[in-house]
């Protein structure tokens, strides 16, 4: 591109993805012109993904409790870090957690983020959590704990995934720091400004049909998990299209769910809609069971494809481990595109490719 001599060159933006899991927060910073230096997670099978992803990156395989700060800075040689991302463990403060307990040692873990910033000293801190956060001891501690570092600190914005174009209803606690408050403000301003949606047909376009059990010949994450005759038989009694297991016949019904607890988990089982987005993916995503994790018409639980596609993974994107370790890292994952709208408002404006 010419660029008039007056015209200053810009460095490329870096930036230290915490508790990176699989990456996908990484590829959104890079798609947004970001250089991500470091990355550090404690999980051996989340790292093995990735580094396929993102060889160029130091990674740090460890917990974050025994990472020394200066270990990291050394590797960063100097060079100021515009973004620092934490995406701490949600489980403390998820109300799916009904074993939610305030002295969870994970808990502390976010503030582990503090020791960190000190030594690194970003221009930006992006936080990414479960709304629970915003109630809880810790959220109090680490905007108290930025604001000593002469952080300005956004007031916690809850953000739903799907207002910024992912195929999910994904409900999300954000916070911004920033060493400038019009970034903060920018950041508060934009980010509440809902896009356009994209509903579970869009995302699962060009996906080949699937029984319970079968494989696509091309793509090997679109597969589906086998399933025991009578969970073919309920899903088959469910209406195509959004149906929930409300409409199973007295025969099919569950045990555990016919009795007192009618209410209990009613998306067990359920369908997804193709005209809606998808419910928030957990780590149990493919699983009928745990959520409303089933085809919208297929008897079967949504492939792994179809979640990663929930998740807005583009379809290149390498995947290690086990069928229930890439669901945990699928479902763990903040949405690559939700992620990468936030930082298209964080980078300068010119800077952004996205
Ligand atoms: C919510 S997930 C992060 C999601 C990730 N940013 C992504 O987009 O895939 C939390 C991550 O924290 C990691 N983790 C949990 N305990 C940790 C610890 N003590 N030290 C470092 N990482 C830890 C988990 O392995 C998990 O990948």
């Amino acid at each position: 591109m010419y660029r008039t001599p007056q015209e200053p060159v810009k460095a490329t933006p870096l930036a230290v993805d915490l508790f990176s899991g699989s990456g996908s927060v990484s590829a959104a910073l890079k798609a947004v012109g970001f250089r991500v230096a470091a990355a550090l997670d404690i999980d051996p099978v989340a790292a093995q993904t990735y580094k396929a992803n993102h060889p160029e990156v130091e990674f740090f395989q460890t917990d974050i409790r025994d990472l020394a700060a200066e270990t990291l800075c050394n590797k960063l040689v100097g060079t100021p870090v515009q973004l620092l991302a934490v995406c701490a463990p949600c489980q403390p403060f998820s109300s799916q957690n009904r074993k939610r307990d305030n002295n969870d040692s994970r808990s502390m873990l976010l503030l582990e983020a503090l020791r960190i910033i000190n030594a690194v000293d970003p221009e930006i801190v992006w936080i990414e959590n479960v709304p629970g956060l915003v109630n809880s001891d810790v959220s109090g501690q680490l905007i108290k704990g930025l604001k000593e570092r002469g952080y300005h600190v956004s007031k916690p914005q809850k953000i739903d995934a799907a207002n910024l174009s992912v195929p999910q209803r994904r409900i999300r606690f954000m916070l911004v720091a920033s060493k400038d408050q019009s970034i903060v403000d920018r950041f508060v301003a934009k980010v509440t400004i809902p896009k356009e949606r994209t509903s579970v047909r869009q995302a699962f376009v060009g996906l080949s049909e699937l029984k319970a059990g079968d494989r696509d010949l091309i793509d090997p994450l679109h597969f589906a998990r086998q399933h025991a005759e009578i969970t073919i038989k309920r899903l088959a009694a469910i209406p195509k299209n959004g149906g929930s297991r409300s409409a199973l016949p007295e025969h099919l019904q569950l045990r555990c769910h016919s009795r007192l607890h009618s209410n209990s988990f009613p998306d067990v089982y359920g369908r997804m809609s193709w005209d809606s987005v998808a419910p928030t993916l957990t780590t149990g995503c493919s699983d009928v069971t745990r959520g409303r994790f089933a085809h919208p018409e297929q008897d079967r639980a949504i492939s792994l494809r179809e979640a990663a596609r929930l998740q807005t993974f583009p379809d290149h994107y390498e995947f290690f481990g086990n069928h229930s370790q890439i669901a945990a890292q699928i479902g763990n994952a903040v949405p690559m595109k939700m992620a990468g709208e936030m930082f298209k408002i964080l980078i300068s404006p010119e800077t952004a490719e996205w």
